[in-house]
């Protein structure tokens, strides 16, 4: 079908939300939708959202601002805008966005965009304003789109050398302070021979690496090619079976559901990339039992110990939230002392953000603004300095690169090494999508740069 009309995405959080925005761009592209990165010349425009913290949400209703103001003066000219909020603040406050902010046509939760095409012609043919925040499990994927069938963003021609790929969506751990399982609803799995389905369809068009995602990833219990329930280190394994995948990643994954074979699979499959992302949320038993997070920090570190056992080069990664209600000095001590056991590669750190409907939100002992920023600054020098380090100690080695896109400056191409690092250095653009040997020449604190061997 032609395109003849325009649609902008825009994506807050985490890549759930940048492989849901892709598959929702995918949908409308099947209803003659092509993809524009201006604006002010989209007929529709979708924004992704974000719920996990306060800032988030209050930055949509301020963009929602601006697209009004887009819109009308669109209007002026005679041209049509529809807007769609789709992703967690969508699902989380419904019918109260188009309260706040009546320029919004669509509502749309994370399990309804197979339906975005159609909700897209309800609201325009009856003049009306739709929500749709059901959980109708599994109709989602089924729903969506074959990827091959569909042109990839932008021109059509770019070879994606690294994809996001769902099989799992959802939690049913609830962390005290978290909102995802009331916005993303309970754990649901895909079914492994659809997951082997769209990898294959995702090689076609050039992808080597995969990073399989999830809420909460490593708690993958989909149903198996022989009927049974399978693990995520199962799918891992039928997964790297399929000819043309080269690297697998996995995220996010809980503490809780580590298990033996997971950690086998960073021993016995070379495809799996020596790479762990492990959220650990506080170094303080007080603290992690408060956060329900159901393990100790013994327990984290032992779990930590096992992998680096199976894989003695993994690198480690981590989110840490600071100043959770009733967090003390001698608490956030504790995580301070963790984060000099574990030596991160790799943080994300954030300042606690009361989440109203959370557990933790109802708390007395909320800490200060200034207490939380203060500790933030502390933290962050820390994990800063241990990732500094971590990619100093590649300078004079050799590291396989996948070389993902251009660099800002020309010659350049920008790809990961294993251990998920950027890696710049100068390279005709027939290196794009293919893994080279690179010497790393300088480390910085967020990237490496070095010379691609034998050139
Ligand atoms: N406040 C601050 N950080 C949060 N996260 C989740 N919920 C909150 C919150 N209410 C962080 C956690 C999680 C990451 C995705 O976001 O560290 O692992
Ligand atoms: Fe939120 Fe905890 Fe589930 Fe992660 S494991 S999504 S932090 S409830």
């Amino acid at each position: 079908m032609p395109a003849s009309k325009k649609v902008f995405v825009k994506t807050y959080g985490c890549q759930m939300n940048v492989y849901d925005s892709e598959r929702m761009t995918e949908a409308l592209a099947a209803s003659g939708y092509a993809e524009t990165s201006q604006i002010e010349t989209a007929d529709l425009v979708v924004m992704n959202t974000c719920h996990i913290r306060e800032r988030a949400v209050e930055k949509v209703y301020s963009e929602l601002g601006k697209v009004r103001d887009i819109r009308d003066a669109r209007r002026a000219r005679g041209l049509d805008t529809q807007v769609v909020v789709a992703g967690c603040v969508a699902q989380a406050e419904g019918a109260e966005i188009i309260a706040r902010a009546p320029v919004v046509d669509v509502v749309v939760g994370p399990q309804s965009y197979h339906r975005l095409p159609e909700l897209l012609y309800r609201s325009r043919s009856e003049a009306s304003r739709v929500v749709e925040t059901q959980f109708p499990d599994g109709e989602k994927f089924a729903g969506l789109p074959d990827r091959s069938i569909t042109p990839l963003r932008g021109d059509g021609s770019v070879q994606q050398a690294s994809a996001f790929l769902t099989v799992q969506e959802g939690c049913d751990k609830f962390c005290t302070f978290c909102v995802v399982p009331y916005t993303r609803g309970s754990e649901y799995s895909r079914a492994v021979s659809d997951l082997v389905a769209e990898t294959e369809r995702l090689v076609t068009r050039g992808v080597r690496e995969i990073t399989l995602l999830g809420q909460n990833v490593n708690g993958y219990h989909g149903e198996g090619l022989d009927g049974r329930t399978w693990s995520l280190a199962r799918l891992i394994s039928r997964i790297a079976e399929v000819d043309g995948v080269d690297r697998l990643r996995y995220m996010t994954s809980h503490p809780r559901d580590m298990t033996d074979d997971l950690i086998a699979a960073h021993r016995d499959q070379p495809k799996l990339m020596p790479f762990l992302h492990l959220p650990v949320q506080s170094g303080s038993d007080r603290i992690l039992a408060a956060m329900n997070r159901k393990h100790t920090a013994k327990e984290y570190l032992e779990i930590l110990h096992r992998a680096r056992t199976a894989r003695p080069d993994i690198a480690i990664s981590t989110d840490i939230i600071v100043g959770f209600p009733g967090e003390t000095e001698k608490d956030f001590a504790a995580t301070l002392a963790l984060i000099e056991r574990v030596g991160f590669a790799q943080a994300y750190s954030f300042k606690y953000s009361s989440r109203p409907g959370t557990p933790a939100a109802k708390i007395d002992d909320q800490i200060p603004e200034a207490v939380k920023a203060e500790r933030l600054a502390r933290l962050q020098e820390l994990l800063d300095g241990q990732q500094t380090r971590f990619n100093a100690n590649f300078v004079g080695k050799t590291v396989p690169v996948l070389f993902e896109r251009k660099g800002r400056s020309s010659g350049q191409l920008v790809g990961r090494s294993p251990y998920l690092q950027l890696v710049h250095a100068d390279a005709d653009s027939a290196f794009l999508g293919r893994i080279v040997p690179v010497e790393i020449a300088a480390a910085g604190q967020n990237s490496l740069a070095g010379v691609i061997c034998g050139l």
